[in-house]
Formats: structure tokens, sequence, C-alpha cells
């Protein structure tokens, strides 16, 4: 071993942790995964779900709250919320179901459509709950935004779905929204949560036209295949895209709850994802819902003695959360969590970048549970590849493909076709056999982009991976220039934007930076345009300027100045090299690269940030 090697290649191999399901807390749901893979089908597993009365179609929010009035379960908790200031409050199935029904008649008296677009962004309240549920009574279509998204990404992303509705709050929309409503004509109405005294102007209050509305409402006739979410997801290039998700999708985030989750009608389940990404709205609203668990949501940003205080007081039994916040957790040591009673929790599950296998066993050390890795993207809709609870987990492989998806490490042929490879531990393309419930139905206004991810009845998705000879899938990388950050993908293209916008920038380019806790950071390399001199003044402005347009979350964290950038001939700027020189890892194929640049060197004053 040396230190120039690939940590992939320096780690030892793990020992798998080996199941003995006579041994776990509850007897899991998925005991004979070949049994059941064999003998699932999605049209049986159909049964699951209740539909909306007198066969008037499918509604995910009947399925996650309005049916559990009429299955005993109207008087139990749904959402324990748990807010920043330590106060809880406690929603049940009925409580939710009122609200969310006042939420779609409030949305009816303002005339809003079946259809129309409802963005709903802030942080974890239990208003967020509500006008997603609400809304998809409402037969809307709903649109999470990140909290912390700055004032670009909210425009681009209303500017593409033609945003009709906003529910936020006074101060995100004071900070941010305010200054966009002439760019977003189509935006007619904004729904201020938590928010007193004086109007503000062109903004309506929550408290007079959601708590003032009727707690009755029946749900209209809803086609499964109609439009239910909408989530934002990046590429490499362009805008970012508008994945569609219908109504149809909830019987995934059923089944997903019961097989990868194993969800059972008494737990106390706690997603730790924002609903302004994909995980938090599946994984954080609908799947323990519609499963009838109660769900634990907590308002505050991460902190690992609060997060074991949440784990003891609500004493959690299914815990859903992700690398970065195991890393976290980890350097604060094993030692941190033994002055809590954690005896409720019986699983936990990660989800959204690579877990370490370190971090697999860790939990083993922390928690006397190894945490139980899980892929999918906001494509999928819903968890794909799992270890499931009564499977032997080998530390640092994503698991096995979920009863009812097919998967496979494929190649694609020059001439568009796809070619399985057989063989294990072969390098290729993770793709998926179409379709299943929660595949996304179209990427919004972009046919060409949304064709690219099919074909041969493959769905494409853009991560590289390698299976097993006992079938387990392990993640290699991304085929693309996307960067995972703390678990949020970012497209380069969108920093780079923001950037292009300030005037001293001539060219820009983006990648992410490997690092140990959150994955990868986002560093720019910028080249100035005349006149202006690379300094740190100017680097903390840009860095400003970024993290104004973007938000913290998105903004980059480091930049660099270079006299120019490496590009193709044809004028694209080359991520590759830019992070392959970053890395010291060899440059590559450098037959396209324009042959003036080789020599571009960092400008004073360096990277250091
Ligand atoms: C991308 C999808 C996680 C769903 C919600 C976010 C990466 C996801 C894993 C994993 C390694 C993972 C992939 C994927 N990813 N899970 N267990 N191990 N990488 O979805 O923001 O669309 O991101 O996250 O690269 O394509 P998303």
């Amino acid at each position: 071993m040396t230190a120039d090697m690939p940590p992939s290649e320096v780690r030892p191999a793990r020992d798998p942790v080996r199941k003995n399901i006579a041994l776990l807390a509850v007897p899991p749901n998925l005991r004979d995964y070949d049994a059941t893979c064999a003998g699932f089908s999605w049209e049986a597993a159909g049964s699951l779900l209740d539909g909306l009365p007198g066969g008037q179609g499918l509604n995910m929010a009947h399925e996650a709250v309005d049916r559990h009035l009429h299955e005993g379960r109207a008087h139990k908790v749904a959402l324990r919320w748990v807010g920043k200031d330590g106060d809880r409050r406690e929603l049940s199935f009925r409580d939710l179901s009122e609200e969310t029904n006042r939420f779609a008649n409030a949305l009816a008296s303002l005339g809003v459509q079946p259809g129309e677009r409802v963005f709903v962004m802030m942080g974890r309240q239990p208003e967020l709950y509500v006008a997603v549920l609400g809304a998809l009574k409402a037969r809307c279509v709903v649109t999470p935004l990140f909290s912390q998204f700055g004032p670009e990404p909210i425009a681009t992303r209303a500017e593409v779905a033609d945003a009709r509705v906003l529910v936020t709050t006074p101060e995100l929309y004071q900070r941010k929204i305010q200054g966009l409503r002439a760019r977003l004509p189509g935006l007619q109405h904004v729904i201020l949560a938590g928010a007193q005294g004086a109007a503000i102007p062109a903004t309506y209050r929550w408290d007079d036209v959601v708590a003032a509305a009727s707690p009755a409402y029946t749900i209209g006739p809803t086609d499964p295949e109609s439009m239910a979410l909408l989530h934002f997801t990046s590429g490499t290039t362009g805008r970012p895209k508008g994945a569609v998700h219908v109504h149809a999708a909830v019987l995934a985030h059923r089944v997903t709850g019961i097989h990868a989750l194993d969800l059972h009608d008494d737990d106390v389940f706690w997603c730790t994802a924002d609903p302004g990404w994909i995980t938090g709205t599946s994984y954080g609203i609908l799947a323990p819902l519609c499963s009838g668990v109660t769900s634990v949501v907590v308002e505050a940003e991460f902190d690992a003695q609060a997060w074991y205080s949440v784990l003891e007081r609500e004493k959690v039994t299914v815990w859903y959360t992700a690398p970065t916040a195991i890393r976290m957790m980890m350097k604060l040591g094993v030692q941190a969590v033994q002055p809590y009673d954690l005896s409720a929790l019986r699983f936990a599950a990660s989800v959204g970048e690579p877990l370490n296998p370190e971090a697999v066993v860790w939990g083993l050390d922390a928690f006397g549970l190894p945490f139980h890795d899980n892929w999918w993207q906001t494509e999928t809709g819903g968890i794909m590849i799992s270890n499931f609870a009564a499977m032997d987990i080998k530390p640092g492989s994503m698991g096995k493909p979920l009863p009812g998806i097919t998967a496979a490490i494929v190649r694609r042929r020059d001439d568009g076709h796809i070619e399985t490879i057989d063989e294990p531990m072969v390098d290729g393309e993770l793709a998926l056999r179409t379709p299943w419930p929660s595949m996304m139905r179209g990427y919004l206004h972009e046919q060409e982009r949304y064709a690219k991810c099919f074909a041969d009845g493959w769905y494409l998705t853009g991560d590289l991976a390698r299976r097993d000879v006992d079938g387990y899938y392990w993640f290699v990388g991304r085929a693309d220039d996307v960067i995972k950050s703390a678990g949020h993908l970012i497209g380069p293209f969108e920093v780079e934007s923001a950037l292009m916008e300030h005037a001293a920038v001539a060219e820009v380019g983006v990648i992410g930076k490997p690092d140990p806790i959150v994955g990868e950071v986002v560093k720019a390399f910028v080249a100035l345009k005349p006149g202006y001199e690379a300094s740190e003044a100017l680097r903390r402005e840009l860095l400003g300027h970024a993290r104004k347009q973007l938000g913290a979350a998105v903004a980059p964290k480091e930049i660099e100045f270079r006299i120019n950038l490496p590009r193709t001939r044809s004028g694209k700027i080359m991520r590759r090299l830019l992070k392959a020189r970053e890395l010291g890892l060899p440059e590559g194929d450098l037959s396209t690269l324009e042959s003036d640049e080789v020599k571009t060197s960092p400008v004073s004053p360096g990277a250091t940030s």
C-alpha cells in the first residue's frame, strides 16, 4: 500500500455483517429475498392501496392521510413535530386530515385549479406538511423547494414550472422572493405561514386563508397517472430538470416502506432529510404516512447531541439518515452516544451518497446496529437498491434491487443500443428495467433530455457501479459532472452561471472536490476579465456574490483564480481536467484540448480559502 493509491484500494475488505433473523427485535417484513422477488408483482401489490372512495382513482394524500380515518388510526399520532426551541406538537391522522382539507379549500377559494403548480418553501414546520398534502388533495402539482436556496435557484425553478402558488414564511419571502415577483408574473398567490401583524403587500396570511377555511373536503377524481410532484434535479449542463412524478408513485412509497425500511404499524420513524429534497418528501412525508406509522419531524438543523436526544426521547425505532450526518457523528466518537438510552432503535438506514464501510460498522459500535445503505435518485422516485433488514450486509455495498425492480450493469453501444454486462465485478452504468410505479414520467418541457435516459427498455441512471457474484451492487461513481455535497445534488452549470454574472468573471469551471465529511465541496476555477486582478478581496467578493445568489448550500466554498481554463476545441470547459489536476490524477485523453491551454497555472493568491 502506498499513500498515492486511491482510498478504495487501500481500504481492507470488511467482513460481512451477518444477520440472525431470530435475534432481530421484530421479524422483518422481507424475510426471504429470493422468494419475495420471485412472487412479486406491482399489480398484486396494488392491493396495499385503498384508492379513492367510489372508484374515483388514486390520490397520494388520500393514501397518506384520509384512508387511516376508516382504518382505525384517526387518533393515532401521524406527525410528532419537535420545534427548534424544544416545543412539541402532535398531529393525529384526523388533525392532519382536517388541516390538509382546509388547505385544499383555501386553494379552491383562491381559484387555483388542479394541475397548477404549488411551490412550498420553508423549514420543517407543520405548515409545510399540511401544504404539501393539502395541495395534493386539491390535485395540484407540488414542488418543495429547499429553504436554503438563494433567489436564483428559486427563480429558475419557478420559471421552469410556471409556479402559480408559493407557500413560505414572511422571513424567507422578504429576504429572497419579494424581489423576484416582477420576474415571475405567473406567481399569483403567496401564502405566508406564521405571518403576524400588518399584511405584507401581495401576500396572504396563512391564518386568513387556510386556518379560516372549512375542515371538510372531498378529493376530486384523480387519475393515477396525473402529475403530483415535480422535483427538481441537476444535470451537467442547462437548467435544472423538473422530474415529473404521478400519484401512482405512492405504491412504490408504500412498498419500499415495507421492504426497504421495514416499517411496522407501531414504529416511530424518523427521516432526517429535508422535504426540499426528494428524500424528505418520499420518505419524510409519504412513505411513513402511507404506512400509518408515527413520524418524527425535527425542525432544527443537524447537531449530534440533539439528534441522540431526539432518538432517546421520542423512542425512535426506525431511523433514515445520510452519510454526511453519520460521518459528523463518527467524528465525535462512540462515547458521545453512550449517555443516551437508544434501546428503542431497531433499524437504521442511510441514503444519498456513498456510505463508507467504516460508517456501516461504526453503527454497530455506537448503536448496536449497522447502517443499512440504500440507493435511489430523484428520477426513480423511491428506493431501488437496498440492504434489507434480514440480509447480511457487505459494508460498502448498496445492497440488492428491491422486489419488483430489475437492475443491471450495462454498456451503451455506439449504435445507441444497450448491452448488459453479465460478468460480476465489471464496471458499467447502473440501469433499471422500466417501468415501476415511481419512475419519473418526464422532465417537464424537456422531452429530449428525458428520452436520453432510456434505451431498449432500460432507464439509465448516470451512475457507474458493479455487481458482485452474490448480486450485491457497489457504487463506483457518477458518469457525469454533477456534484454531491452533504447529500445534495448540485449542478456545476448553475454555479458557473451565477459566477459568470459577476462583472469581473471571464470564465468559470466548477467541480466537486472530495471532502472527508460532506463527500464533495463545490470548488470554482475562475479566469478574470482584462482589467481585473486576482486578489483576496476579489475572491471574497465572488464567494459572497455566489452565496447571495445561490444560497449557502449551493455556492462554492473555494475559488481559485486561473489565467485561463482548459477548453475543448468546441469551447466547452473541461471540468474533468480541472478535477484531475486538482486531485493529481492522470489527465486522461487530452486530444480535444485546445493546444494553448495546457500550461494554465494558479494565479496568486492561490487556492486556499
Ligand atoms: C444520486 C441521486 C438518494 C435519493 C434522493 C437524492 C447518489 C444516492 C447513493 C448511495 C452512493 C448514492 C447517486 C445518485 N447516491 N444514493 N447509497 N451510494 N451514491 O437523489 O439528489 O437525485 O441523487 O445520489 O449518484 O445518482 P438525487
